[in-house]
């Protein structure tokens, strides 16, 4: 795959952490820099292909946050609480299916925000038009070998710009490949 030159995206996008990966397990070391960082009622969404690495980035999420089930796919379950060793209860959603989505947005999650979780939702995109306006997008693209990914990781919100120098720094730290 070809990436945009850098000149070109620099000039399109100035405020986001780019880091590239070269398997799970730096994936998973870069979600674990945001861990940190996470208040109750936040909002993660993490977009990408299928079988870019959005559950492997909740895991690596989960994980550092002291999690001690694995965290796996949520897809017959709308929306699977864990409790977490850092406060807030961590809740996965994957919202591939439309429905999922509805009941996801509409029903479940502001309740549960308000509640004090936080939320990591795969294919998150799709839902940001139905959430505040304030979240942390990770967008995973693949690179061109198996491995390879590309994580772009970007503050959309008020409370996620505050935290940004600290939180891009943290990333920054957390994923050898960033720039
Ligand atoms: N650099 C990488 N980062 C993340 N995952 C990677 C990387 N390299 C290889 N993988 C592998 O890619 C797969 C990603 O699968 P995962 O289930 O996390 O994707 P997904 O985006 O959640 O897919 P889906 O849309 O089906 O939910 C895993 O098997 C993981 O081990
Ligand atoms: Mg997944």
């Amino acid at each position: 795959m070809t990436y945009d030159a850098p000149v070109t995206y620099d000039a399109l996008v100035t405020d986001e952490v780019v880091v590239d990966t070269d398997g799970p397990a730096a994936t998973q070391a870069v979600a674990a820099a945001l861990v940190g960082f996470i208040v109750p009622g936040d909002v993660v969404l993490l977009g990408g292909d299928l079988g870019a690495g959005k559950t492997a980035f909740t895991q690596g999420l989960a994980r550092a946050a002291g999690v001690d089930e694995v965290v796996t796919s949520p897809t017959f379950t709308l929306l699977r609480p864990y409790r977490t060793a850092i406060g807030p209860d961590l809740l996965h959603a994957d919202v591939y299916r439309l429905e999922h989505l509805r009941e996801v947005v509409d029903l479940a999650l502001p309740e549960q925000l308000e509640d004090g979780a936080f939320a990591v939702i795969e294919w998150g995109e799709r839902a940001a038009p139905a959430l505040a306006p304030d979240v942390l997008s990770v967008t995973i693209d693949f690179g061109s070998r198996d491995d390879d990914r590309r994580l772009h990781i970007r503050p959309e919100g008020p409370s996620w710009e505050v935290r940004w120098p600290d939180l891009r720094q943290a990333l920054r730290s957390a994923g050898a490949g960033a720039r």
